[in-house]
């Protein structure tokens, strides 16, 4: 699987290895090595020349002309395909963690929250636990959005009923803002994320889910060019709205 580096400013806190410094913006040490070997890397304006040397604090690396995001928290995203369970092992089902390169699942990321087996869409991963609470407390109201194909049609008063708040069998769902895209298909935003909720939301209103897609959480939406199973890491920009929607200094 294709996993493209991003751009973005190196700042380590101290001086490290090379392959290790490469290795850990998230491509394999193997990768790390060969980009180096094959003259790729530049450590300031010096092509480098050994996978074992060393890179200093504050010091700008770059494989092929491009800054690399720094090494530190791992924050991805992925297009989460249909047919897989967001858990780190299952017996039945491919996981989300098989999708992910080695180098990647080694570092102990974590999903933030998860997605019903059929549902696809974004769903992001990190290394960061503090971050993850966060984005999936209530205490946050992180909004998410999704694309839900239903059986019947919507209407206006349906609409008005989400925006109240769906009482269900053991929870009253926040208020959620819907937008009738087609009369079967709607982007239903809400604050929570509770099991099932969206489906168990429009099964309440007599409209079951046929199928459902997440779009956007937060401040971040699913990048076009990520084909289903694909994931990337999160670019600085993309890194740091996350922290502040929450309100969360990374260390
Ligand atoms: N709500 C659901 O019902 N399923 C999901 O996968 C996500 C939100």
């Amino acid at each position: 699987m294709p996993f493209p580096s991003r751009h973005g400013i190196i700042n380590p806190v101290k001086a490290m290895r090379l392959d290790k410094y490469l290795s850990d913006t998230g491509m394999g040490r193997a990768q790390a090595r060969a980009l180096i070997l094959q003259g790729r890397v530049r450590v300031e304006d010096q092509t480098a020349a050994r996978p074992g040397q060393a890179v200093a604090p504050g010091q700008r690396v770059t494989v092929d002309g491009r800054e690399l995001a720094p090494p530190g928290p791992l924050h991805l995203m992925m297009n989460k395909p249909a047919g897989v369970v967001t858990a780190q092992e299952d017996s039945r089902f491919k996981t989300v963690f098989d999708l992910l390169p080695e180098a990647c699942r080694r570092r102990g990321l974590c999903a933030v929250g998860r997605l019903d087996r059929d549902t696809t869409g974004l769903l992001l991963f990190t290394t960061d636990g503090q971050l993850a609470h966060r984005l999936i407390s209530p205490r946050f109201t992180v909004e998410k959005s999704y694309l839900a194909w239903v059986e019947g049609r919507l209407t206006q008063e349906h609409v008005t009923r989400m925006a109240q708040g769906i009482a269900l069998k053991d929870f009253t769902a926040r208020p959620a803002k819907m937008e009738i895209l087609e009369p079967n298909l709607a982007r239903l935003t809400v604050t929570e994320g509770k099991y099932h909720q969206v489906k168990r939301m429009f099964g309440a209103l007599g409209c079951p889910v046929t199928r459902l897609h997440r779009e956007r959480v937060g401040p971040l939406t699913l990048d076009s060019a990520l084909a289903p199973g694909q994931a990337r890491p999160l670019t600085p920009e993309e890194s740091a709205a996350l922290c502040q929607l929450t309100r969360w200094e990374a260390t």
